[in-house]
């Protein structure tokens, strides 16, 4: 019989990453919710826990390379296997008025905050694939979803929200290099952008719900063995990177 697939949600106790937990749930997974917040990760857990879904909080900065330890000795102890990691944790740490950009310019931001918008949204991933792949590795499977943006598309590179625009154009290109290190094994990885989604970081005039959002994430993350890798995609569809 096969062994359940054991999944990494990070930022899962609210939005995206919440409802991306509980679809691969619900797909079968056992799926471990890291969230920054002891409390809220708990929380978030026994809510999808009620609801009948193998779910487990585990707390944990994704930031802090301790704690990204301590996750992948927790993976490899109670499970010994990491089959799906979902880098889906993120910041944006700029004003965020659409209205005002100028309040997030290129030649005002402080440094400081594009440096911890990196930290969270591209070198965390990093992190997190350093410990998962080892474990994808020996059981000969795995799939890594990357939670971008279309904010950091190069073919398409807007004005404005520098820190977020490079975190996202940063985790691209670790998709893209990792890819081909990983070229003719059994694991994929790819970059998905949710598109704009109603979420504390997305805000309520957003086109999407959460939901809707997750389910392209989910789509890569369940790819049969003859799916892409190294890609970027939105709704299932290639996007220009
Ligand atoms: N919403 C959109 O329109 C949109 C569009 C494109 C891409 N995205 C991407 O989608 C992903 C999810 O965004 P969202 O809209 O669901 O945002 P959200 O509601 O703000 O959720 C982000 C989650 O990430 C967690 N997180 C942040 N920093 C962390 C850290 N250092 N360690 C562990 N967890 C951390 C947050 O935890 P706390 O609760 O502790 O803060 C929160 O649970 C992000 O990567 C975002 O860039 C979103």
């Amino acid at each position: 019989m096969l062994a359940q697939k054991v999944a990494v949600v990070s930022g899962a106790a609210r939005g995206i990453g919440l409802a991306v937990a509980r679809d691969l749930a619900a797909a079968g997974c056992v799926v471990l919710m890291v969230g920054r917040h002891a409390e809220s990760i708990a929380a978030a857990a026994a809510q999808l826990q009620a609801s009948g879904h193998d779910v487990l909080p585990h707390a944990a900065d994704v930031t802090d390379a301790s704690a990204v330890a301590a996750l992948a000795a927790r993976l490899r102890r109670e499970f010994g296997r990491t089959d799906i990691l979902i880098n889906n944790a993120g910041v944006f740490l700029e004003p965020r008025d659409f209205a005002a950009p100028q309040g997030a310019s290129v030649f005002t931001v402080a440094p400081e905050v594009v440096a911890a918008t990196i930290d969270c949204n591209a070198l965390a991933p990093l992190r997190l694939q350093q410990a998962c792949v080892p474990l994808m590795r020996e059981n000969g499977w795995g799939r890594i979803v990357n939670v971008s943006s279309g904010m950091g598309q190069l073919s398409d590179m807007g004005g404005f929200w520098p820190g977020y625009r490079m975190s996202k154009a940063a985790l691209n290109a670790l998709t893209c290099l990792t890819a081909k290190e990983l070229a003719g094994t059994p694991i994929k990885v790819n970059a998905v952008c949710p598109g704009w989604c109603r979420t504390a970081m997305g805000g309520e005039e957003a086109t999407r719900s959460a939901d809707e959002g997750a389910r392209g994430i989910v789509w890569a993350a369940l790819l049969p063995d003859d799916g892409p890798s190294g890609g970027f995609f939105r709704d299932g569809q290639p996007i220009d990177w």
